[in-house]
């Protein structure tokens, strides 16, 4: 039987912290009920104090359900390729990018570039910067409720083209030409309906969302730039500080998120990384 644990909700409910779960131990199926229902509730999870190492969180990440493998392969780690590597230091030469930190940087929601993007992403800090190098995200279903009936109605006929980095291209990793035929440009509604919850949400994405799809290109341009604005402000924002241990799960349906960067040059910021689909 899993031992008992306290998940504690940030004040205004969205994200909670996990306290005393070993993710590394087997967990039964009423700590795994709970956590289910938590990551619905408050959609970012902070599981604090784990000791993983990479198969521990491919099996973490797989509480929530199936790993996905990230489109790049050369993200992947060798023996767990559903495991992504994210990481401002190269594993060949050792040398820390003094670029690194600009990554991931864009508002954005994991494999919105994709035809089905997976439903959550779990990440956990392996090497950890002396400051900065946080990851911020917005509550999207909420900064949908709070929108004006106009601009709502507006965003619930609105549709966008999606394409990998798209909208930022100096910010993405370039796409090889197997890559590029892996990925074409799909086109996702700017509203979705969570699929468990009900709850609409804003679909945003400053990274990887190029244009409306309908009616003219510059009221399109208009509407996504009205729509990141508000959904980003810090009404709907947690800020997660990290520590050693942590691993964050959060669900892509109803937020996004951005690597805020920030740490000094030269220091590593290394981060286990998996897609659920
Ligand atoms: C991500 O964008 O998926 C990672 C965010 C981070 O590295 O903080």
């Amino acid at each position: 039987m899993t031992a008992s644990f306290d998940i504690e909700p940030a004040a205004d409910g969205f994200s909670a912290s996990i306290r005393g779960l070993d993710l590394a131990a087997p967990i039964d199926a009423a700590a795994s009920a709970r956590v289910a229902e938590a990551f619905l509730a408050h959609k970012v999870l902070v599981f604090r104090g784990q000791q993983l190492d990479v198969a521990g969180f491919a099996k973490a990440g797989g509480i929530f359900g199936r790993l996905v493998e990230h489109a790049l392969d050369q993200y992947r780690h060798p023996e767990w390729p559903a495991v992504s590597i994210i990481s401002n230091r190269n594993p060949r030469t050792g040398i820390v990018d003094p670029k690194g930190a600009a990554r991931g940087t864009g508002w954005h929601t994991d494999q919105s570039y994709a035809r089905t993007p997976c439903k959550a992403t779990a990440l956990y800090a392996v090497v950890l910067p002396s400051a900065g190098g946080d990851t911020l995200f917005v509550d999207t279903a909420r900064a949908y409720a709070d929108l004006a009936p106009e601009i709502r109605s507006q965003a619930d006929r609105a549709a966008a083209m999606f394409s990998w980095g798209g909208r930022n291209p100096g910010n993405a990793a370039p796409l090889t030409p197997a890559q590029r035929a892996r990925l074409p440009e799909v086109v996702h509604p700017l509203v979705l309906q969570h699929p468990e919850t009900g709850a609409k949400a804003l679909y945003i994405d400053e990274t990887n969302a190029v244009r409306v799809v309908d009616g003219d290109a510059e009221s399109g341009e208009a509407l996504l730039k009205r729509l990141f604005a508000h959904a980003t402000t810090d009404a709907y924002l947690y800020r997660h500080r990290w520590s050693k241990g942590d691993l964050v799960v959060w669900d892509n349906r109803c937020t996004a998120h951005r690597a805020a960067g920030g740490y000094p040059p030269g220091e590593e910021r290394t981060m286990y990384r998996t897609q659920i689909a």
